[in-house]
């Protein structure tokens, strides 16, 4: 499996973070960046100065390649590897987004068979993993029935902000923050 390569999705939520971690000025705030991938988010928060950083991947070759570059690195299915004490004050996952199909079935890119699985199942588990007043960025595409996510997400008791979007050519990408 391949790393996922930064696309439009990455530099969104890169964007918005950048922007976000600006107004923070405890720098050592624990963050977890969620399917880090090659690691941009982390990188980004690593450039702003927030240096108490966990990424996570599922896939064994992300988790490598973020170790060689410097960061704490755990393999893990969304929280399933995670301490269940640890918490953290920022969640950061720009996830797989598409619904599967025969030709895609690829774990960067596909969130389920209906888009969207994986999306309401890293919310409904991070809900123990967040300290009091802890946020999660989200990065969820209009091609992953977001009236859907943002249901689920306010039955799980989240109150939602829109921070910012793009339209891209065929999709809408949306980066949401998401509180208890
Ligand atoms: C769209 S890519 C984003 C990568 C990177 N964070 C970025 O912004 O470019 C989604 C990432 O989530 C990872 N992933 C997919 N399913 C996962 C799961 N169940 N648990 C943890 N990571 C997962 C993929 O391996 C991939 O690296």
């Amino acid at each position: 499996m391949q790393i996922y390569q930064p696309a439009e999705d990455s530099y969104l939520m890169s964007e918005t973070l950048n922007k976000y971690l600006s107004k923070i000025k405890y720098k050592n705030i624990k963050i977890l960046d969620m399917g880090s991938g090659s690691g941009i988010q982390a990188k980004t928060c690593r450039e702003s100065g927030f240096n108490n950083i966990l990424t996570a991947d599922i896939t064994a070759e992300a988790v490598k390649f973020l170790k060689f570059k410097g960061f704490n690195a755990i393999k893990s299915d969304l929280f399933s590897n995670i301490n269940k004490k640890q918490k953290f004050n920022l969640i950061i996952f720009n996830p797989p987004y598409l619904p599967e199909n025969k030709y895609d079935k690829e774990k960067d890119t596909t969130a389920g068979k209906k888009g969207y699985e994986i999306i309401v199942m890293s919310l409904k588990q991070a809900k123990s993993h967040l300290e009091k007043n802890g946020k999660i960025l989200l990065l969820i595409s209009s091609l992953s029935k977001p009236d859907i996510i943002r249901k689920q997400a306010k039955k799980f008791g989240y109150k939602i902000k829109l921070l910012n979007q793009t339209n891209l050519f065929f999709e809408k990408l949306f980066v949401y923050e998401f509180f208890l």
